[in-house]
């Protein structure tokens, strides 16, 4: 054993209370059992919160106290709870709501690709991969209900912030025609057309089941009557649509590993030769936060994602074509990656 150093009782207490997978598992149980919109705006014992929700009173107290400590949820006398700042986003239908992105981190699928992390680290594979033998875009697929909380929790986090994003970028005004290529159920391009009424037209590219679920939105069911979002549902490792002055992704390049970026990005420089490309992303440096570190091994262990650092997309960009040209910070934590064709 080593000599150097003598852990004590503090040392070996402070580590033992890393050891518990508990809050986003509470979180995510919380979300699913509707315990922020039966506590609203008001106060509730645990009984009847447990009897509300249809909860067993004596977990649900163990789960409430647990995510106290957090923050989420506040016990205002014993065994009485509201809802705290963080808790209100647990409500569905409340501004900048995480209801989904909660159900999605407690999600089985999810806690099977982190229990197989361990094997991941052995082979270089996705824990999700070993565990399934598919990739989580098939999975999602053939669940229906695991497609709908994902896609769900992908607009959360847009809903969130897709705003900032697209007003940080004046030059999109600049494009007669914009393709999101994985833009999910069209979050981040409605913003885009929105904040920019001088761009013709959006097209939103994805998956067939995912565009089902952007053409069924109420809230884009104008922009669409109009023709000003076309949506395309397909692979955009075959075929991305032609005519685009500007192609934008978000939170795309993240989920692949080089070579299959590489093989989108020619693809778009093929079929839009002067076309810039802009990329919504986060960019690792040393001063990354806990949450970008997190994500990435989210990436990681879901589908041999990787957040790149600005040298590692201007190497991707290279490759493919075109000139890393800006690093567009934005007021969250996403930064405009922008490359023009060489
Ligand atoms: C991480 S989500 C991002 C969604 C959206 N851009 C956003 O930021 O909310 C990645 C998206 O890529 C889509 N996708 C995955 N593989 C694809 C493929 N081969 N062709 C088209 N879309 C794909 C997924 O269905 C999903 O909507």
């Amino acid at each position: 054993m080593s000599e150097s150093y003598a852990p004590d009782a503090a040392d070996a207490f402070a580590l033992s209370q890393l050891m518990f997978p508990t809050t986003a598992l509470c979180i995510s149980v919380a979300a699913q059992h509707g315990l922020a919109d039966v506590l609203g705006d008001g106060k509730m014992s645990v009984e009847e919160l447990a009897e509300r929700s249809g909860t067993n009173v004596v977990q649900l107290g163990k789960v409430l106290r647990l995510l106290v400590e957090e923050g989420v949820f506040r016990e205002t006398q014993p065994d009485v709870f509201e809802n705290s700042p963080l808790s209100h986003l647990l409500r569905r239908g409340f501004p900048r709501s995480q209801y989904s992105m909660a159900r999605l981190v407690g999600s089985r699928w999810l806690w099977t690709a982190w229990g197989r992390l361990a094997d991941g680290l052995a082979t270089g594979k996705p824990g999700f991969e070993v565990a399934y033998e598919k990739t989580l875009w098939a999975h999602l697929a053939q669940h229906p209900e695991d497609g709908t909380i994902f896609n769900g929790a992908m607009n959360d986090f847009s809903e969130a912030l897709s705003d900032q994003v697209a007003a940080s970028y004046p030059e999109f005004s600049d494009s007669g025609v914009i393709a999101d290529l994985g833009g999910g159920t069209g979050t981040y391009l409605g913003a885009i057309l929105r904040a920019h009424p001088g761009v013709k037209q959006g097209v939103l590219v994805d998956l067939p089941p995912v565009i089902e679920e952007a053409r069924a939105r109420p809230d884009l069911e104008s922009m669409i009557g109009s023709d000003r979002l076309r949506l395309e549902a397909g692979d955009f490792f075959e075929k991305v649509p032609g005519g685009i002055d500007t192609y934008v992704v978000k939170q795309v390049m993240h989920s692949w590993d080089d070579a299959k970026v590489v093989q989108l990005l020619k693809l778009c420089r093929a079929a839009s030769p002067k076309a810039r490309f802009v990329a919504a992303e986060f960019v690792r440096d040393d001063k990354s936060s806990r949450f970008v570190k997190n994500f990435d091994l989210v990436m990681t262990i879901t589908m041999n994602g990787n957040v790149r650092t600005e040298a590692q997309y201007a190497e991707v960009f290279r490759a493919a074509g075109y000139e890393l040209t800006r690093v567009v910070p934005t007021d969250t934590a996403f930064s405009l990656v922008e490359a023009r064709p060489v």
